[in-house]
């Protein structure tokens, strides 16, 4: 396994949009491990493909709070939506910064492929339903800043500009919600 290095807003191979998965092949399952192993490293309860720099509808997630929940998505696709929730996000692309967005269903039906290439169906609501969603949006080249203001988002870059100018040491941002 390999941690891999996360790529960080504004970069714009973030803005690529990950092609479906043909096979899942033995590549695909190093790739799972390396997603997963980058996202425990970096205490994320998500991480999509598209945050390595590789444009594979691949994503992981754990949201338990013992992380010993590891769960796979090979071209996720939401079949069904109901309601709307308000939830605070984060995200490992765009570190220290949180908000509150209303931009999620409250309840999803996602149908994949697991790491063995065997297709299910999963149910989900709460913080699952929120970062699924959240690492979708990654696999469609889509960021939650984007559903922030104009205004907001440039003074997120700028932020995050300073903080890579100042060279401030990775892990040194403290994060008080769960980083999707
Ligand atoms: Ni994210």
């Amino acid at each position: 396994m390999a941690k891999l290095t996360i790529l960080e807003y504004p970069d714009p191979r973030l803005r690529t949009k990950a092609q479906p998965v043909e096979a899942v092949d033995d590549s695909v399952r190093r790739l799972v491990e390396d997603l997963l192993e980058t996202m425990y490293e970096a205490k994320g309860v998500g991480l999509a493909a598209t945050q390595v720099n590789v444009h594979q509808r691949v994503l992981v997630t754990d949201v338990s709070a013992d992380r010993t929940d590891p769960r796979v998505f090979v071209n996720p696709q939401i079949i069904e939506r109901e309601g709307s929730t308000e939830a605070e996000e984060g995200c490992l692309s765009v570190p220290g910064i949180f908000d509150t967005l209303r931009a999620r269903s409250e309840k999803i039906r996602v149908r994949a492929l697991d790491r063995a290439g065997v297709p299910f169906e999963l149910e989900a609501d709460g913080l699952l339903a929120v970062c699924i969603q959240h690492e979708i949006d990654h696999l469609d080249g889509k960021l939650f800043v984007d559903y922030l203001s104009e205004l907001k988002r440039n003074r997120i870059r700028k932020k995050l500009e300073k903080e890579r100018r100042d060279r401030v040491p990775v892990g040194a941002t403290p994060t008080r919600s769960p980083v999707l």
